[in-house]
C-alpha cells in the first residue's frame, strides 16, 4: 500500500496536479494544525499523576475513574445476544455504519496502529501469547485477517437481528474471549508464567525483537513518566493475579478500534467537519461493546464523542505513555508479526515506520528510534504524515485507498486457505530476525 502511496506522491509533485511548492507549504501548514491536535508532550519533571505526588483516588484521571475498576470483572456480561441496549439510537447506529464502511481505509491504519498501543497493557498482551493464534508471521495475518473481516461484517449488518453475519461473529468473538479467559483460568501458576511470555532467553529466530525495543525504551525514559501509579491502579503486572480478559480490558479494546480515529482524525486521513458522524462511530462502538459483554459503566465509548476523547487524551497520557517505559521483547515480537502480517495483503506497510507514528502521536520524541530506522523507513514514516494530512483531502485519493483496502482484502482472502500461500510465508526470513539480540528484556 505505501509503496502505492509513495508512488502517488511523487507522481501528485512531479506532474504538478498540484503545484509542488504550495504542497508543500500546504503540507507544513496542516502539520501545524495536527500537530496543535495532539497530546502534550509531558514537561520537564512534570510527570502529574506519578503515585508518590498523589493520593491514591487521584491516580487516575476522571474520565477513567469508573472504567479502572472494571480490572475486578469478567469482561463477557452475559448479556443476552438478541437484545439490543435500551439506549441504542437505531438511525445514529446505521449512519455510524456507514461512515465506518465508507472510511474503512482509515480505520483499518488506526485500528492496526493502537494495537501498539494496546499491547502495552500484559491484560491485553499476554492472552494472545498464551493462544498462540498470532505468534508468528502466517498466523497473525490469519488472525487479523480473520478480525477485519468480522469488524468489516459489525459495520455492514445488524449483530441483535439472529442469523445475520453480524450476529453470527458476535457469538463467535464472544465464544473464543470466554474460551481463552477459561483455559488461562484452569492454566496452573507455573503454566501460566511460562505461557504467556516468549521468555528471557529465546533465540532471536523465534522471537524476533531487536533494535526497534531497544531504542524505543531509551527514548521513554527521557520523554514519559514513570508507571508506578498506572501499576498501582491497574495491578496488572502479575499474570495469576489477574482477572482474564476483564471489564476493563474490554474498555482498552473499544479505545484501539474507536479512539484515535474520533480524537485525531485528520492523523489518519479524515478532514471536514465531521462531528456528527464521528460521533455516530462513537455509538456504533458503544453498541457493539455492549454487545460483546461490556457493562455500561466500564463502555469507554458511552457518553459520546466529547467524552470518548477526552478519555483517549487521559489513556494516551496516563496510561499508554509511561507503559512505554516497560516495553518489552515480547511486545516487539508481536507487533512486528503483526505489521509483517499486515503487509501481506497491504504491501509497503511498515513497522518501523508505524511504531515512529504512534510515538509521534503520543508526544514522545524518538531521535533514537529515528536514528535507528533505514532512509527508506525514514521515507514511508514521513510519507504517511504527509499522505494522512495532505493527499487524503483529495475526494479521489480518498475513494481509491478504500478500494485499493478492498481490493487488498479480497486478495487475502482468496490466499488464506492456500497451503502453497502458507508455505511460501513460513520459508521467508526477515532481516531483523538476524539483529543483534538486545541485552535487556524488559525495559525498566
Ligand atoms: C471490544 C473489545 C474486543 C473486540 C471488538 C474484539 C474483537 C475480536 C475479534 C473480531 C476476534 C476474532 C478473531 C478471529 O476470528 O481470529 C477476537 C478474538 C480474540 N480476542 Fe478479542 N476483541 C475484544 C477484546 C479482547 C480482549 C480485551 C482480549 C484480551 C487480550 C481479547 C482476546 C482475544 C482472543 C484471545 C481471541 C481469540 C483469537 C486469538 O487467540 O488470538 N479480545 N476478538
Amino acid at each position: 500500500m505505501w509503496r502505492a502511496v509513495l508512488a502517488l506522491l511523487a507522481v501528485l509533485c512531479a506532474h504538478a496536479i498540484v503545484p509542488a511548492d504550495a504542497f508543500l507549504v500546504k503540507t507544513a501548514l496542516l502539520r501545524d494544525l495536527g500537530r496543535r491536535a495532539r497530546p502534550a508532550r509531558s514537561s520537564a519533571g512534570g510527570c502529574p499523576f506519578s503515585g508518590n505526588a498523589l493520593p491514591r483516588d487521584k491516580l487516575v484521571p476522571e474520565s477513567l475513574r469508573d472504567i479502572v475498576q472494571g480490572v475486578a470483572f469478567p469482561g463477557d456480561s452475559g448479556v443476552a445476544p438478541d437484545v439490543p441496549p435500551a439506549w441504542l439510537d437505531r438511525q445514529k447506529f446505521e449512519r455510524g455504519q456507514a461512515f465506518s464502511r465508507k472510511n474503512f481505509f482509515s480505520l483499518a491504519y488506526a485500528e492496526s496502529l493502537s494495537l501498539l498501543i494496546n499491547f502495552l497493557f500484559p491484560g491485553e498482551l499476554q492472552p494472545l501469547i498464551f493462544t498462540r493464534r498470532s505468534s508468528t508471521v502466517y498466523d497473525s495475518y490469519k488472525r487479523y485477517f480473520d478480525t477485519v473481516a468480522r469488524v468489516k461484517s459489525w459495520y455492514e449488518s445488524d449483530p441483535w437481528t439472529p442469523n445475520t453475519t453480524a450476529y453470527n461473529n458476535i457469538a463467535t468473538v464472544r465464544g473464543y474471549h470466554l474460551d481463552a479467559s477459561r483455559r488461562m483460568r484452569q492454566a496452573s501458576p507455573d503454566a501460566l508464567r511460562l505461557n504467556t511470555t516468549f521468555g528471557p532467553h529465546s533465540d532471536p529466530p523465534h522471537i524476533w525483537s531487536g533494535a526497534t525495543v531497544e531504542r524505543m525504551c531509551e527514548d521513554a525514559r527521557e520523554g514519559a513518566c514513570p508507571s508506578d501509579a498506572v501499576d498501582a491502579v491497574l495491578k496488572d503486572r502479575d499474570v495469576t493475579k489477574r482477572v482474564h480478559l476483564n471489564q476493563f480490558d474490554m474498555s482498552l479494546t473499544q479505545f484501539a478500534f474507536s479512539g484515535l480515529i474520533a480524537t485525531f482524525p485528520e492523523r489518519f486521513g479524515l478532514h471536514g467537519n465531521l462531528e456528527r458522524e464521528l460521533d455516530a462511530f462513537c455509538h456504533v462502538w458503544a453498541a457493539l461493546g455492549y454487545a460483546l459483554g461490556i457493562q455500561d459503566k466500564y463502555n469507554f465509548n458511552l457518553g459520546g464523542l466529547a467524552l470518548t476523547r477526552r478519555r483517549t487524551r487521559d489513556v494516551l497520557e496516563h496510561f499508554a505513555k509511561p507503559r512505554l517505559r516497560t516495553v518489552n521483547r515480547d511486545w516487539e515480537h508481536m507487533t512486528r508479526v503483526l505489521f509483517e502480517g499486515l503487509s501481506l495483503y497491504n504491501p509497503g506497510v511498515s513497522y518501523e515506520a508505524s511504531v515512529l507514528y504512534m510515538m509521534d502521536l503520543l508526544g514522545v520524541a524518538a531521535p533514537r528510534l529515528t536514528a535507528s530506522l533505514t532512509p527508506t523507513q525514514r521515507l514511508v514514516h514521513s510519507s504517511i504524515g504527509v499522505f494522512m494530512e495532505g493527499a487524503m483531502r483529495v475526494p479521489s485519493i480518498r475513494t481509491w485507498a478504500n478500494q485499493e483496502v478492498a481490493n487488498n482484502l479480497r486478495k487475502a482472502g482468496r490466499n488464506a486457505d492456500s497451503q502453497r500461500y502458507k508455505e511460501s510465508i513460513e520459508k521467508r526470513s526477515y532481516r531483523y530476525q538476524f539483529l543483534p539480540t538486545p541485552s535487556r528484556y524488559q525495559c525498566a
